[in-house]
């Protein structure tokens, strides 16, 4: 039987199951949810007819729209941001032509990479954990189709100033590349990159709803771009791809930005308590853009990561190779969630006081 053969070589770590039993500082998710009386209202609304219609996104499409201060024909919504980087990557990628990530980067990028055929040119951090953006721009070249910069990307955390920016979106249109903007963790950093979109012809932002939105569960993603770049992005979707409760609980929470304030509020709190706690007990700490932060811990942060599972039903993220083998990446959440992860974690590290 036929396998295509860059899908049989692509090697995939899927996450592990069964994380719902764990307190989940992994994955960058709100690891206590939205609040229950809005989730209950919005299940109210979903009634047998409802489950037996076909999902309509033009709703929740033109309230994001109105949302961002853009038209409805310049905003996509998708499977979860995952497949906006799929469609994306289908719709202005090409076989054997490059796409330029720094590199570590959200690992889809590269996985789509693999699965589609494409060239990954990855762009080293600086041993300090900074990145050079004239090293993005010396990688963008005339096989380049697509740039990708994460705002902040994930999992360095570092951000990039407008003029890095639109100097990036500047070499790759020379070029004729379309340089997708990964926002997934801007509501941690208000720096958006959004209004690029209206200057130039060849930007793609991506916003999920399933980080500060809470909604992981569901799969909703945006593609905001110009209407060319939305149209033919279109082209390459499948008919009904985000599913009704998404949309649904999309709509409901545009209806509602106060829950946006408070949830940038609460995790902002629990991310200052617990990055001012960790330096008082001397640690080496990184505050990441995004809503997550790095820690130098005291043990080897696999073996730590281990116990706190095993142990303390806590889930973690560590990096098996590179620049981040000596570091855990923690989620932050409300300042009660970062005090429960605290009262795990530091009694198993070798967490002496100053
Ligand atoms: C930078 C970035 N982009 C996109 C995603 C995918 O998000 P989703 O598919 O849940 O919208 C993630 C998830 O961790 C991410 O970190």
């Amino acid at each position: 039987m036929y396998v295509n053969p860059d899908i049989k070589k692509t090697v995939r770590v899927f996450p592990e199951e069964g994380r719902r039993a764990y307190l989940r500082y992994d994955m960058n998710e709100n690891s206590e949810g939205l609040p229950l009386d809005f989730v209950e209202a919005v299940k109210r609304e979903i009634t047998p007819e409802f489950l037996a219609t076909y999902p309509e996104p033009s709703a929740f499409t033109q309230k994001y729209a109105d949302y961002m201060g853009m038209k409805p024909e310049q905003v996509l919504a998708t499977n979860g941001s995952d497949m906006a980087i799929r469609y994306l990557f289908e719709t202005f990628g090409e076989k054997g032509k490059d796409v330029v990530t720094v590199a570590p980067s959200f690992e889809m990028y590269w996985v789509n990479c693999n699965i589609l055929g494409y060239h990954h040119v990855p762009v080293p951090y600086e041993p300090d954990m900074t990145m050079k953006v004239e090293n993005i721009l010396a990688a963008i070249g005339e096989d380049t189709r697509i740039v990708v910069l994460l705002n902040p990307n994930n999992p360095m955390g570092n951000v990039y100033t407008r003029e890095e920016a639109e100097a990036v979106v500047q070499r790759a249109r020379d070029v004729g590349a379309l340089v997708i903007i990964d926002e997934a963790y801007h509501y941690f950093y208000e720096k958006s990159f959004l209004d690029l979109v209206k200057k130039y012809d060849n930007v793609a932002v991506l916003r999920t709803f399933s980080k500060l939105f809470s909604i992981a569960a569901c799969r909703l993603g945006v593609v905001i771009g110009s209407e060319a770049i939305i149209r033919y992005t279109k082209n390459a979707k499948l008919t009904f791809d985000v599913n009704s409760i998404a949309l649904l609980f999309g709509e409901r929470l545009l209806e509602h930005p106060e829950i946006e304030k408070t949830l940038i509020a609460q995790e902002q709190e629990g991310k200052d308590y617990i990055l001012s706690e960790l330096k008082a007990r001397g640690y080496e700490v990184r505050d990441c853009k995004g809503n997550y932060i790095f820690i130098k811990t005291r043990r080897d942060p696999h073996a730590l990561a281990e116990e706190l599972a095993q142990e303390k039903h806590v889930l973690v993220k560590t990096y098996g190779k590179g620049m981040l083998r000596d570091i855990m990446r923690v989620s932050v959440g409300s300042r009660a969630a970062m005090e429960r992860f605290l009262e795990a974690f530091l009694p198993l590290d070798i967490a002496e006081e100053k």
